[in-house]
């Protein structure tokens, strides 16, 4: 027996993520779980489980590991609930909304930003978040991305760098410029607190070439990349994504079959961010598309003001399943192993030994009831780094 080590006992159904027996969840009955220095130290049926300094009794419910978002943003200011109350009387989502948060995050105090980055992912850790991306974006000058990255930087360690959201209105009319700050000053003062660089490309936003050249200046600097890509209508974003060994494209809604052979050939995921679509009243993408084709489909809530302001990684897997054609044990895989894959972390997505002790107890006997009883407080009890939270 190990000092400070702790059993979730009595799991009806342990959902680990193993790979093992042609099922991707790796579903074991009555099992259980010991935790050793806030790692996952074993897992087995519940009668042979060992002694721990602690126990926890699950009571037969479903444990999980704890939901990966790999896509949010989180550093910004203000609200943009007007914007979404003129959506749902018929106006379409362009994007242009961004510059109205760039305003108020540029106005905002570095406490005020904090506040919100803080509320938000306690939100999500009560939903089951234990690991989330967060990106920058809603500055786009060199202090306020570089500040946005500092505030990210303290709740995450995986942190993007996306001054390349939008051009800002001050650039509007000489947009190579703004791809020059971006790639020299901008990115410089971002570096040290990013590990990500990530661009929207899109009509309206960036361009392949301008995507292309701000991708490489991350990439030579020694950030991973990922791309907003292909979210409004078809472009060049996820085949852009692949050739520069992408570790993720997201949003992915407008594919060409080039894109999915494209997607389907790399090691590149494709997150599927059905909040956005949900907010903005769009055509949710094809998951069942990607799956089919062999392409790592990862969930994740792309949390920000104007486009999805949902925090919940419930709701997008019950979005995934009623919506976008994923089955609910696909949806679960997506947003725990699915997510950790978009970030290239082997740590967490999974309950097997020597990952972190990440892990969601449901009130339910079964990942099924996640989508099936959609909007329902199903979240127990949360483990982070083997701590209750
Ligand atoms: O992922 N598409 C670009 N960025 C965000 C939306 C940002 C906003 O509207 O403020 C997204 O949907
Ligand atoms: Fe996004």
């Amino acid at each position: 027996m190990t000092r400070g080590s702790l059993l979730v006992d009595h799991i009806g159904e342990l959902v680990t993520n193993d790979g093992r027996d042609g099922d991707p969840l790796g579903v074991r009955r009555d099992a259980a779980l010991l935790i050793e220095d806030g790692q996952v130290a074993w897992t087995g049926p519940a009668r042979h489980a060992p002694a721990a300094d602690r126990r926890i009794d699950a009571g037969g419910a479903a444990v999980l590991p704890g939901f990966v978002d790999s896509h949010a943003h989180l550093v910004f200011a203000g609200d943009r609930a007007a914007e979404f109350a003129a959506r749902m009387a018929g106006e379409r989502y362009t994007g242009g909304g961004i510059r109205t948060t760039v305003g108020a995050t540029r106005a905002a105090s570095d406490d005020d930003l904090r506040a919100t980055v803080g509320r938000l992912r306690a939100e999500m850790l009560r939903q089951g978040t234990t690991t989330v991306e967060i990106k920058s974006g809603y500055g786009l000058n060199v202090t306020d991305e570089a500040r946005s990255l500092r505030i990210a930087a303290e709740f995450t360690d995986d942190t993007t760098f996306l001054g390349a959201h939008v051009v800002p209105a001050e650039y509007a009319d000489r947009p190579d410029d703004y791809v020059g700050l971006v790639c020299g000053p901008m990115l410089a003062a971002a570096a040290p607190y990013a590990r990500w660089i990530d661009v929207f490309c899109e009509r309206g936003a960036f361009d392949a070439d301008h995507a292309r050249a701000i991708l490489a200046c991350g990439q030579a600097a020694g950030l991973g990349v990922r791309l907003h890509a292909n979210q409004l209508g078809p472009g060049p974003g996820v085949q852009l994504g692949v050739e520069l060994g992408a570790a993720s494209v997201d949003h992915c809604t407008h594919l060409t079959d080039a894109d999915v052979d494209a997607l389907a050939g790399s090691d590149t995921v494709a997150t599927l961010l059905p909040g956005a679509e949900f907010s903005t009243r769009s055509p949710y993408p094809d998951a069942r598309r990607l799956l089919d084709a062999g392409v790592t489909v990862a969930l994740a809530t792309d949390c920000n003001p104007g486009s999805s302001y949902t925090s919940s990684m419930p709701f997008c897997v019950a979005l995934a399943v009623r919506e976008m054609r994923m089955t609910p044990a696909e949806a679960v895989w997506a947003a725990t192993a699915g997510g950790a894959a978009a970030l290239r972390r082997t740590d967490v997505g999974r309950l097997t030994p020597g990952a972190r002790a990440d892990l969601i107890i449901l009130d339910a006997p079964s990942h099924l009831h996640l989508a099936y009883r959609p909007g329902v407080p199903l979240i127990r009890q949360v483990l982070h780094n083997g701590v209750p939270r």
